[in-house]
């Protein structure tokens, strides 16, 4: 039997190359699976409460980037959370019995409280937004969640509510398991962790000069300040880069950086021609749903279908063992 696969990603903002390794190309993997994919549009408002921002348009934007990445809307579902209600029923269902100290020690909360300033993240919205998540993974009685490393606090707390539920009402959800690409954290063009709110990103969406031009910015070794220096080539994020989209190239190049042989803005030059040969496809599959918004429609209003056949059953099965149907 197939297993079931279900993630997601929240629609604040346009996919980038991190995400690309660290999350969809395991997506893909597994699309020959029975796979469900969501735009957790519900929890882009945990943190995007008060913006000014459709949150229905960085939906759409998610939808082209998926497609785009090359998830096929014939073999497995793309779907939009909110589209099937299910979920916020769950959650409503699923917080009932899911201790505040939980969530209270849960790390990417206190993370992004520090990380996201500037936004009043004290609501109740933002202090559940695991409960909702584990709610997105329960419907489904998904066996794999492919995330990035991130999102691992937030699937052992998905488990530890499965069981609190089961122990509570009997044997009703599936306890998943995160599957994690080899590919952990991309580096962004300051070096740090790829994050939006960081500014550092290559995103799928770009066009060639845009990336060309973040790239040009790239920060390279530090302690390489001149042509002549020698450099240091596992610190420098262009490198890293090399190792991913350039690998017939990249032990030859470390070798002449080491010995100062090639300069960086060489090096650079020939990341960032390799970087954008392997986006192409990918670009050209964005702008070709880009323009045929029907047919986009089409496969999230398909995908919501599918979703909620399996949502509702697991909804009716879980109402049933806490005795509210
Ligand atoms: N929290 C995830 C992120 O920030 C998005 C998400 C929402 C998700 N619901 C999910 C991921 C369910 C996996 C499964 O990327
Ligand atoms: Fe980085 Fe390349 Fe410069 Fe070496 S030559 S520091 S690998 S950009």
């Amino acid at each position: 039997m197939a297993v079931r696969v279900l993630s997601g990603t929240r629609a604040t903002n346009k996919l980038h190359i991190g995400n690309l390794f660290g999350a969809l190309e395991n997506w893909k993997k597994f699309q020959s699976e029975e796979a469900f994919y969501m735009i957790a549009d519900w929890h882009a408002l945990t943190t995007e409460y008060a913006s000014k921002m459709a949150v229905k348009d960085n939906v759409t934007e998610i939808v082209l980037d998926y497609l785009a990445c090359g998830l096929n809307p014939d073999i497995c579902t793309i779907f939009v959370q909110s589209h099937v209600h299910e979920h916020a029923e769950l959650a409503l269902m699923l917080s009932m019995i899911t201790p505040l100290s939980w969530l209270e020690r849960n790390p990417t909360f206190k993370d992004q409280i520090k990380e996201q300033k500037g936004k009043d993240l004290h609501t109740h919205g933002f202090l559940g937004y695991p409960v909702l998540q584990a709610a997105d993974i329960l419907l489904y009685q998904a066996d794999i969640v492919p995330v990035g490393e991130d999102q691992l606090p937030h699937l052992e707390l998905t488990r530890e509510i499965a069981r609190r539920f089961n122990h509570l009402y009997g044997e009703t959800f599936k306890e998943p398991q995160a599957a994690l690409t080899k590919i952990k954290k991309m580096p962004g063009t300051d070096g740090r962790k790829m994050s939006k709110s960081y500014n550092n990103c290559i995103y799928i969406a770009d066009s060639d000069n845009e990336t060309e031009k973040k790239m040009k910015n790239m920060v390279t070794d530090p302690a390489r300040k001149r042509r002549q220096d020698k450099g240091h080539p596992e610190v420098c994020p262009v490198c890293y880069y090399q190792g991913i989209f350039n690998t017939d190239e990249v032990e030859k190049l470390k070798q002449q950086c080491r010995e100062a042989h090639i300069g960086c803005v060489d090096c650079k030059k020939k990341c960032i021609e390799k970087v954008n040969v392997f986006l192409k496809p990918m670009r050209e599959r964005r702008d070709y749903y880009k323009t045929r918004s029907a047919v986009v429609n089409d496969i999230v209003s398909k995908g919501a279908q599918q979703a909620q056949r399996i949502a509702a059953a697991t909804l009716t099965k879980a109402k049933g063992a806490i005795k509210i149907l």
